[in-house]
């Protein structure tokens, strides 16, 4: 069984797809709105302090356990004590609850392509999107697409499915990324949206914006569901893993950051609010590419630039639970992609019906879909970071000595696997519960 595991066909392959991971909807659509909501710049200042510092440990972390034990995640965790195993089981049940609100959105990204494609004339973008959201058939329908998607790459595996997915849509990202940030700077009063990211109000720091971008961090870089120990139990030689980790963290970041410089020049240049959370993608921007010249090819540029980064995260957050069945049960990809279609579809279906027919049903006084939002990116994947930190630092007493040759690096690796995570970790699923 373990060597028929598939392994990455080169290191290239691997970076680019954990990269592919990483960039998504976290840093197109969720960086710049909470970004937007936390003060900006300050904002800015912290989650580049957070993610250059506290957040590669446990990246390196989940990555070293998979490339370490070389099984999926409940395997993984199987391996270093039986009793662990339930808690690994963790992992792909934090998969397939993302899964269920993350595919919405990327629902509602084709339906934004198909709309940029006929040209339609729309008066009020708030109310078109209200819309379509609340629309019983279209966003389920374009939802079931999306994850028929994702798990379309996944069921062709690791080398035909995932690699080739990654290899074509990051490239066609990082253009159209590129192009789109050269137009939003050549907008009247571009530089108000750069001020607005760069120049930090120190008055707006607190600790709750810290939390906030502490949260954004880890959701980012898609640590805590497992689905970079899988990616991590597919690396065959030993090359350096620290390396790897921040050529990760920094192309996440860069693209998190041309996301901001693409969007708040804009944002500005058409004197509209920064702050406007989760609609910004949806609402604010599109009634700007409504103005501008070409707007509706800049909007299918835009919305085909969502579309890359949503579906290589998708297949990523597909993979863990993917590989769970497959190597569990002994299974083929193409039967467990399927038991995972029909999962996540169960799932995913009542959560779009939760903006409309489904309003009025309430899980702790939240809807279906904030409810799937709040459970997973709150509490579920610091909670299931926080378990591997424990493990390892802790149980496994895993030393940065075995894979950072930096003494000073590796020092603060140790301390911040058994320390400083944990008690990041417990602070935010503690206001994560408030
Ligand atoms: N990192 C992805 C993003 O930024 C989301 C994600 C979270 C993917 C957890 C996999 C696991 O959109």
């Amino acid at each position: 069984m373990e060597n028929k595991r598939p392994v990455w066909t080169s290191k290239y392959a691997f970076i680019i797809t954990a990269i592919g991971s990483a960039v998504g909807l976290g840093n197109i659509w969720r960086f710049p709105y909470i970004m937007g909501q936390n003060g900006g710049a300050i904002f800015l200042a912290v989650y580049l302090l957070l993610i250059l510092t506290i957040c590669f440990i446990p990246l390196i972390n989940e990555l070293y356990i998979g490339k370490l034990t070389k099984k999926e995640c409940v395997g993984a965790y199987e391996s270093i004590n039986p009793k662990l195993k339930y808690i690994g089981m963790l992992n792909p049940i934090t998969g397939i609850l993302i899964s269920a609100f993350y595919f919405i959105v990327g629902g509602w990204i084709i339906y934004y392509i198909c709309q940029s494609l006929i040209h339609s004339q729309i008066k009020d973008y708030g109310e078109y999107f209200s819309a379509l959201i609340q629309n019983p058939v279209y966003p389920s329908l374009l939802t079931l697409l999306f994850v028929f998607i994702c798990v379309f790459f996944a069921a062709r595996g690791v080398k035909k499915g995932i690699e080739a997915a990654n290899k074509i849509f990051m490239p066609l990202f990082a253009v159209i990324l590129i192009f789109l940030v050269i137009i939003s700077l050549n907008l009247p009063n571009a530089n108000l949206g750069l001020e607005y990211m760069f120049k930090p109000d120190f008055s707006k720091l607190n600790s709750h914006m810290v939390l906030a971008a502490l949260g954004q961090a880890f959701f980012t870089l898609s640590i805590g569901m497992g689905a970079l120990l899988t990616y991590g139990s597919y690396i065959s030689e030993d090359k350096s893993l620290v390396k790897s980790v921040y050529t990760i963290i920094l192309s996440d970041t860069t693209f998190a950051l041309l996301a901001g410089i693409m969007i708040f020049p804009a944002v500005f240049s058409f004197n509209m609010q920064p702050n406007s959370g989760a609609g910004l993608v949806f609402v604010t921007l599109p009634k700007i590419f409504s103005q501008i010249p070409y707007g509706n090819y800049i909007s299918l540029a835009f919305f085909v630039l969502l579309f890359c980064a949503a579906v290589t995260s998708g297949i990523s957050i597909v993979e863990g639970p993917c590989a769970s069945l497959t190597e569990r049960f002994k299974i083929s990809r193409i039967k467990a992609c399927t038991i995972l279609f029909l999962i996540i579809s169960a799932l995913a279906i009542p959560a779009t019906l939760s903006f409309g027919i489904l309003s009025s049903i309430k899980i702790f006084d939240k809807s279906i879909f904030d409810f799937l939002d709040y459970l997973t990116s709150n509490l579920m994947l610091p909670l299931n970071t926080l378990f591997l930190c424990l493990i390892s630092g802790w149980y496994l007493k895993i030393k940065g000595q075995n894979f950072i040759k930096n003494k000073f690096l590796s020092f603060f690796f140790n301390i911040g696997l058994k320390y400083i995570v944990p008690a990041a970790l417990i602070s935010l699923i503690i206001v994560g519960l408030n």
